[in-house]
C-alpha cells in the first residue's frame, strides 16, 4: 500500500484506487478542494486537456480526467492499436507529478470513436488491451463503457454501433443470457482479463448521464438508472465502479432530485465504487423550485456523495465556465480563463461541504440511509428462514435507541421475478426510513416488497434493501416469499 502525498493521510491508494472511504467529522478546515476531499476520504478531480494545465489544477484537484485526449477518436487506430498518445501522456505525467489519480476516458463509446467506428468486438478487445496496458497502474480508473443507454428515459440500450453488435438470442428483451451477445459484457470481460493477466489494480468503470436520481423530474422512476443498475448487478464480477456523469441542467431527466443519495447508495450496496464523474450544474437551475441557487445545488451533490462511504470521488468537467463545453450555462466552480481564475460561490460551497466530512446532515430525511452518530455495534446476520423461492437475512448496525438494518434477499434454485419480506419488529420499535423497497407499515409486522428494478434475482444471486428505525431490531426473523 502506498500513500498519496496529500495534506492528510486519509486518502490512501492501493495500486492507485481509493481504499479508505469512511472517517468521522473533519478535524480542521482545509483551504483547497483536494485537501478537504482527502480529509473526508475521497478524491476531488477535474477534466482537462494539456492546454489547461495551469497551476490551479495541481493545487486544487487530486484527480485528473483527460477531457478528450484518451478518446478513441484521438488514440485508436482502425485495428485497435494506439496512436497520438502524446497529449494523454502529458496529462498522465502531470497527474503523477502532482500526486493525482487518473481516470481513463473512454474506451467503448458510440461517439468520438474515430477510426474505431464500426469495429467488431475482436477489434474493440484489441483496443481495450492496448489502452489498459499502455498506462497500467498509472490509471486508477478506466471508463471501459461510456453512455451505453438510450436517451429520454426509455430504459433501453442504445441501438447504434457498438450496441448494434448486440443480439438478444432468446428474444426475452434483455442481453443478459448466456446465448446473448452484449458489447457491454464482452468489453468488460476482456478488460477484466487484461487487468488480471497483467496484475493491474486499475478499476473498471461504466459511465453514463441522466442516471443520477432514482426518479426524474415529476417523480417518474428513472428507467435509465434502473437499466444501469441491472447491468451492474448482472456483471458485477467484471465491473468495479459506476460513474454518474452529473451534467445537471433543466432537462427533466437531468435535474437534481432528492433521491440522488439513495440512488448512489443502491449502487454502492452492489459493492461497486460510485463516482460523480463529469459534474457541472447549469446556473439556471437556480430558477427552478429544486434549489436556492447553483452553490446550494453543488452543496447538495457533494453532500449526497459524502453520505455514502463507497462514493469515493467527484470530478468537475472543467475548471472555468468560459472554458467549459457548455460555457453559456456557467456550470463550473471558477470564472476567468487562461490560468487567471476566480472562485465562485459554488467553489466556496463545495469546499465548505467537503470540510464537513462524511457526516449526515439530516439523518431522518426520506431516502437518507444514514449512519448513527455514536459507535454502532455490528451484529452478525440474523438467521434465514424457510421460504418459497427466496431467503432473507438481516444484518444490523445498532446503537442506543436506533438501528439500521440491511436485508439480503437471495433467490433459491430458480430465478425470481419479485419478492416480499415480512418482518415483525419488537414492540416499541418503529421504521423511520427505508430504501430499495416499498414498505407496508412502520411497526409490528412490516412488509417490504421489491421495486421495479430489483425484483428479478437470478438463481443463487442476491439483492439488498434497507431500513432505519428507532428502538431495537434484534432477533428479527424475516420471511421471504417470491413471485
Ligand atoms: O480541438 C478542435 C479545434 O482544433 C477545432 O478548431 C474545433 C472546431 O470545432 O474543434 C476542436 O475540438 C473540439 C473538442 O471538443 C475540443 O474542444 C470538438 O470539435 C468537440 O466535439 C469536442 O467536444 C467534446 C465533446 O465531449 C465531444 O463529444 C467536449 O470538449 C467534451 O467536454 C465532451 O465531453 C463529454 C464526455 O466525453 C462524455 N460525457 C459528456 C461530455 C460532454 O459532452
Amino acid at each position: 500500500m502506498t500513500s498519496i502525498a496529500l495534506p492528510t493521510a486519509v486518502l490512501l491508494l492501493v495500486g492507485g484506487a481509493v481504499a479508505v472511504q469512511s472517517i468521522g467529522p473533519a478535524a480542521a478546515a482545509e483551504t483547497t478542494l483536494r485537501a478537504a476531499a482527502a480529509q473526508a476520504g475521497l478524491f476531488f478531480g477535474v477534466a482537462a486537456s494539456p492546454g489547461r494545465l495551469s497551476s490551479i489544477v495541481g493545487q486544487e484537484f487530486n484527480q485528473l480526467t483527460p477531457e478528450n485526449d484518451m478518446k478513441p477518436s484521438t488514440i485508436a487506430t482502425s485495428t485497435g492499436g494506439l496512436q497520438n498518445t502524446g497529449n494523454a501522456d502529458t496529462l498522465v505525467n502531470y497527474a503523477q507529478t502532482n500526486n493525482m489519480l487518473v481516470r481513463g476516458h473512454t474506451m467503448v463509446w458510440h461517439s468520438q470513436a474515430g477510426a474505431l467506428q464500426g469495429a467488431n468486438q475482436a477489434t474493440l478487445n484489441t483496443f481495450i488491451g492496448n489502452a489498459l496496458n499502455r498506462w497500467g497502474n498509472r490509471i486508477a480508473y478506466w471508463d471501459v463503457v461510456n453512455e451505453a443507454l438510450d436517451d429520454n428515459n426509455t430504459g433501453r440500450r442504445r441501438t447504434q454501433w457498438p450496441h448494434s453488435l448486440n443480439r438478444d438470442a432468446n428474444g426475452d428483451g434483455d442481453f443478459f443470457d448466456a446465448g446473448d451477445t452484449d458489447v457491454i459484457r464482452d468489453s468488460f470481460i476482456r478488460a477484466k482479463q487484461v487487468v488480471q493477466a497483467g496484475g493491474l489494480t486499475t478499476k473498471l468503470c461504466i459511465n453514463d448521464y441522466d442516471v443520477e436520481g432514482l426518479t426524474v423530474q415529476g417523480g417518474t422512476q428513472n428507467r435509465k438508472a434502473n437499466a444501469l443498475y441491472d447491468i451492474v448487478r448482472n456483471y458485477r464480477q467484471y465491473i468495479d465502479c459506476v460513474g454518474f456523469q452529473a451534467h445537471f441542467n433543466d432537462n427533466p431527466n437531468s435535474i437534481i432530485t432528492n433521491d440522488l443519495q439513495a440512488n448512489i447508495q443502491r449502487f454502492a450496496d452492489l459493492g461497486v465504487e460510485v463516482h460523480i464523474t463529469e459534474l457541472d450544474i447549469d446556473d439556471d437551475l437556480s430558477n427552478n423550485d429544486i434549489g436556492a441557487g447553483q452553490a446550494e445545488n453543488y452543496r447538495k451533490v457533494v453532500r449526497a456523495c459524502l453520505n455514502v462511504a463507497k462514493c469515493t470521488g467527484i470530478t468537475v468537467w472543467g475548471i472555468s465556465d468560459s472554458e467549459s463545453w457548455r460555457s453559456s450555462e456557467r456550470g463550473l466552480l471558477f470564472t476567468g480563463s487562461n490560468g487567471n481564475y476566480q472562485k465562485k460561490a459554488a467553489y466556496t460551497a463545495v469546499l465548505d461541504e467537503l470540510n464537513k466530512g462524511r457526516v449526515p446532515i439530516n439523518p431522518t430525511s426520506p431516502n437518507t440511509p444514514s449512519s448513527p452518530s455514536v459507535s454502532p455495534t455490528v451484529s452478525p446476520t440474523v438467521s434465514p428462514t424457510p421460504s418459497t423461492g427466496c431467503t432473507a437475512t438481516v444484518s444490523l448496525d445498532s446503537w442506543t435507541g436506533g438501528f439500521v438494518a440491511t436485508v439480503t434477499v437471495t433467490a433459491g434454485t430458480a430465478p425470481i421475478n419479485g419478492w416480499n419480506v415480512l418482518l415483525t419488529l419488537p414492540s416499541g420499535s418503529t421504521v423511520t426510513n427505508s430504501w430499495n423497497a416499498t414498505r407496508g407499515g412502520n411497526s409490528g409486522a412490516v412488509q417490504f416488497s421489491n421495486l421495479s428494478y430489483n425484483g428479478r434475482v437470478n438463481t443463487g444471486q442476491s439483492t439488498q434493501f434497507g431500513f432505519q428505525g428507532t428502538g431495537t431490531a434484534t432477533g428479527l426473523t424475516p420471511v421471504c416469499t417470491a413471485s
